[in-house]
């Protein structure tokens, strides 16, 4: 992962922790609505995701316990991890694309019910992304995948396919350069990556046809298994945020200004709504900054939030950076990875850090999103994360009114009992996140995630879930109040 040059680091401290009468006093544990959505608390676990799915998306045991753990430590809410909502292998990753994967969802709602005595309101997250292969062997890449055209040929001054490729493997960087466009070099150096802008895929083209359907499909199978409701997934380096993207200069509408650029996300949004029912809650998850050169801005951002909420939408989740575009050149053979360069780190910023630091980056953009969000007349919660841990430093979130809800992404992962305790006046018994990233490495590999924290802890338990390997527990231990 990259770090930022000036590699100071960072030590995590969780602060004073209240009493049990302060915890019940303070505005981080007191009620919110978010629509239809009662939550007990301003608390909420952000989407993370596990890679604990079948490879054919469907919810297994590891991933029941998943949830159960973190709802045991009673969150007012949890989204599940990015679930997708197309019926297509995509590897351990949820799926909702089919009326087939509702009963697994379905046990999931009723074990997060069962483990939080029906406290922590559940919601799913619905993604769609693009196509991303791995980076090719150079020799493969010329010998079969690149598609040679007149123009290689002219560049190669060669008169067949075959002598093209063969030509192809004996150039330097600086003459592939000149033989190949852009495109081609980004294949070859990082991998394939579908766009958004590429309007030559009639799959792409028509994506505004098909994704509004898609997103509703999968929102109605999300009220049938019993969630509360749906997180859209607008964020990060997905399709959805790719749309809201300054760099989307598509030219059918859904591209070019913020105006043509909301119209897609708007759509889905609309359709989502006009299919489910009004006590089932639908709001997105859309980065505060893109954090790369030419993406969006906390402007773009704050127009996004207004044409949101004007919409109607219930709660508007702030992320910030997590994209393709800066991300660190893979292994050959490994895909590139949009949490590996400077606007991942944004998104999951380590304890190794700049003079800023790596809690609270994005506090202040989604202050301004939110004032922004107020001005325009609407009460629509906003929801944020990046490195909260301590109780005084998400009450100060709320007081100051930054943001009207905490998430604890990590946090909940290296202590899913830190609500349970803090409200309890047990505090001084939190597991505060290092922000070591260990969980994040995992992600990266699309491992089983857990927390450096725990992981190896009391391994001799009786029925203990390991990972595949067997060498790491798969949830935190139990902690009894
Ligand atoms: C292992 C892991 C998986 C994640 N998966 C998702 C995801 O599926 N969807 C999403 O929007 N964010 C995802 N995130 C980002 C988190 O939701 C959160 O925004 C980020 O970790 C910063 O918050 P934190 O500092 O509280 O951890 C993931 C983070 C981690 C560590
Ligand atoms: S592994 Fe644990 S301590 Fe390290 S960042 Fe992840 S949750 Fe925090």
């Amino acid at each position: 992962m990259w770090r930022p040059p000036e590699r100071i680091r960072w030590k995590p401290d969780g602060g004073r922790w209240p009493t049990p009468e302060e915890a019940a006093a303070s505005h981080l544990f007191s009620p919110i609505d978010a629509g239809p959505l009662k939550l007990v608390s301003r608390t909420w676990v952000p989407a993370m995701v596990p890679w604990r799915a079948t490879e054919d998306g469907e919810v297994t045991p590891e991933v029941l316990a998943w949830y159960e753990r973190f709802a045991r430590g009673r969150p007012a809410a949890i989204v599940v991890e990015a679930t997708g909502i197309r019926d297509v292998p995509s590897g351990p990753l949820l799926r909702i694309g089919h009326d087939r994967f509702i009963p697994g969802l379905a046990e999931l709602v009723k074990r997060v019910r069962a483990a939080s005595n029906g406290e922590t309101r559940l919601l799913i997250q619905l993604i769609d992304f693009l196509a991303i292969r791995r980076r090719p062997d150079p020799q493969t890449f010329f010998r079969r995948y690149l598609k040679i055209t007149d123009r290689h040929r002219q560049a190669l001054g060669v008169a067949t396919d075959d002598e093209a490729r063969e030509k192809l493997t004996a150039l330097d960087d600086e003459s592939l350069a000149r033989a190949l466009d852009p495109r081609e070099i980004e294949s070859l150096k990082v991998g394939y990556r579908e766009r958004v802008t590429d309007m030559h895929l009639p799959h792409v083209r028509d994506l505004p046809k098909v994704l509004p359907g898609l997103f509703a499909d999968a929102a109605k199978r999300a009220e049938t298994a019993g969630f509360d409701g749906v997180e859209l997934h607008y964020a990060h380096a997905y399709t959805m945020a790719s749309f809201l993207s300054a760099l989307n200069d598509r030219t059918d509408g859904y591209g070019g200004s913020r105006t043509e650029r909301a119209w897609l996300p708007l759509q889905v949004y609309d359709r989502v709504r006009s299919v489910v029912g009004p006590s089932f809650a639908v709001g997105c998850r859309f980065l505060a900054e893109d954090c790369i050169e030419g993406g969006n801005t906390v402007e773009d951002a704050a127009y996004f939030a207004r044409r949101f909420a004007a919409s109607g939408m219930d709660f508007l989740s702030l992320s910030r950076g997590g994209k393709f575009e800066d991300a660190k050149q893979p292994a050959i053979g490994e895909a590139a990875y949009p949490y590996t360069g400077p606007s991942g780190y944004e998104c999951m910023p380590q304890f190794i850090s700049d003079a800023r630091g790596p809690f609270g980056r994005n506090l202040e953009p989604a202050a301004r999103i939110r004032a922004e969000v107020r001005k325009a007349g609407f009460a629509t919660p906003v929801v944020v994360s990046g490195g909260i841990h301590g109780f005084a430093q998400a009450e100060a979130v709320i007081v100051d009114e930054k943001a009207d809800i905490v998430g604890f992404a990590r946090q909940a992962l290296a202590d899913p009992d830190w609500f349970l305790k803090v409200r309890l006046g047990r505090g001084a018994e939190v597991r505060v996140c290092e922000y070591t990233n260990y969980c994040e490495a995992l992600d990266q590999k699309h491992a089983q995630v857990t927390c450096k924290l725990w992981d190896r802890q009391a391994l001799d338990e009786p029925d203990l879930l390991r990972s595949r390997d067997g060498k790491r527990r798969l949830v935190a231990p139990a902690w009894t109040p």
